[in-house]
């Protein structure tokens, strides 16, 4: 069987040192690198950097590659459309690939009612969006949003985010009318059982919406179905069905953050179609647009229309290139069977993380949905301090030996798979190789 991995050079080699060297001097520290590579060339579920290693992806650029990286098709239909022509500014001159994908995505998402489809250029602007149209919508101020949550890093995004050591530190004040609850964290909850867990979490909501804010202030809840950046956390599909029960209710906007757990990534085309929910609104971004930067508000149709005319959008919002690759993306996908194929990589993956559970006291839980797959490490299994440091360690062996991967959690103590689902089973197993490796050299020197 052939490796994919090459290490020719220290990691990082001569010519990454260099740019790190030049980077340092130009780029401020506050916008992070995981890994001190610099890529020279992308396929599939590799990447060769400067110096000529080539390394496995598990980060898919943080979950944008699920099509894999430069997918010939999606790079063809940019290549036609970078031909006919760039940039016009739907709201100058429109074109036919925004209102294309628009409709393609009115389709694609839950709901069988009328839908319209805004387009943006990142998650948090789509996030920022879906908040601005449930306040119009319903008038009013609130939004509900978890613990653990993450929603991007703008002024509303970041005052929805959950983390505050790097997110928000400094950063405040934060925007108002944000209530922040306790989301789902089965492996943490006090109970052991997660329906019992669900159903504390769902009572908090309640209380907090009656008692704390008032039921007529709130236009929306915003959720991320698999919590992302947090963790890896699943919210069970009784406290999604109990969410959505509240909203009906008392006439609140469901908002699905669909940007880390769609296309594809958990074995349905969005993560909320595990529970049987259907939000009133979607964002989306990051594998939409397979490496082209656009993101999208999808929902009701009365909702998608309460804002006034020229109350929505941007310059660059739906550029027409990235949507070329967004359109392309959607019909591969279908036409490949994506999201069977990440059934089949997450089952793959979870046998192994399961398999380190039962041979490795460091991985402490094992959790996912079908391809968003995570392991958390804790230093002890009885009081589940959270491994950060031997997850570091971990994280570095690991790019030394020629797999990229990215962390979550609110320590920096989970390791999360978000791989390209194009890759292979033998470059699946390379990867999920070397990660054992790093996982049996620090749980040995423990
Ligand atoms: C669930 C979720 N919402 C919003 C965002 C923000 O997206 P962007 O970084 O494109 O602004 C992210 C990014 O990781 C995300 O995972």
């Amino acid at each position: 069987m052939s490796r994919t991995v090459q290490i020719r050079t220290p990691i990082p080699g001569p010519r990454s040192q260099e740019l790190l060297r030049r980077r340092e001097a130009a780029v401020p520290r506050g916008v992070a690198n995981v890994a001190p590579i610099f890529a020279a060339e992308t396929r599939g579920a590799t990447l060769t950097d400067v110096d000529g290693n080539v390394f496995l992806d598990f980060a898919g650029g943080i979950g944008v590659l699920n099509l894999g990286a430069n997918h010939p098709e999606v790079v063809a239909a940019v290549k036609e459309q970078v031909d006919r022509f760039l940039h016009t500014c739907f709201h100058v001159t429109m074109y036919e690939p925004y209102v294309r994908l628009a409709e393609e995505l009115n389709r694609l998402t839950p709901g069988d009612f009328p839908k319209k489809t805004a387009l943006f250029n990142s998650g948090a602007e789509a996030v920022e969006n879906a908040v601005k149209l449930a306040r119009r919508y319903t008038g009013r101020p609130a939004v509900i949003t978890f613990t653990h949550a993450f929603h991007g890093r703008t002024l509303l995004g970041m005052s929805l985010t959950a983390k505050v050591s790097t997110y928000k530190y400094g950063f405040g004040p934060f925007a108002p009318e944000i209530y922040r609850l306790p989301a789902v964290y089965p492996y943490r909850s006090p109970f052991a059982d997660p329906a019992a867990t669900a159903r504390h979490a769902l009572e908090d909501v309640r209380r907090a919406i009656e008692d704390e804010i008032g039921p007529d202030k709130v236009a929306a809840l915003i959720i991320e179905p698999v919590q992302g950046e947090g963790g890896f956390l699943v919210q069970p599909p009784e406290f999604l069905r109990g969410l959505r029960a509240l909203c009906d209710e008392y006439g609140i906007v469901f908002i699905a953050d669909e940007i880390q757990t769609g296309f594809g990534r958990t074995g349905r085309f969005f993560a909320v179609e595990h529970s049987g929910v259907v939000p009133d609104l979607v964002t989306m971004a990051k594998s939409l647009g397979d490496g082209l930067p656009i993101s999208a508000v999808t929902g009701r149709a009365e909702i998608m229309d309460a804002a006034q005319v020229g109350g929505l959008g941007g310059t660059y919002g739906g550029n027409p290139v990235a949507c070329a690759a967004a359109l392309k993306v959607i019909e591969v996908m279908e036409r490949d069977r994506y999201v069977e194929r990440a059934q089949a990589v997450g089952e793959r993956v979870l046998a192994r993380f399961r398999d380190w559970h039962e041979r490795f006291e460091l991985v402490g839980d094992v959790r996912g949905l079908g391809a968003m797959a995570a392991i958390e490490l804790v230093k002890d299994r009885a009081t589940k301090e959270p491994a950060t440091e031997e997850t570091a360690a971990i994280f570095k062996r690991c790019y030394e030996n020629g797999l990229i991967l990215m962390k979550a959690g609110h320590h920096n103590q989970v390791i999360r798979f978000l791989a390209p689902l194009a890759i292979t089973d033998e470059q699946l197993d390379e990867g999920l190789d070397i990660l054992e490796e790093a996982i049996a050299s620090v749980s040995r020197t423990r």
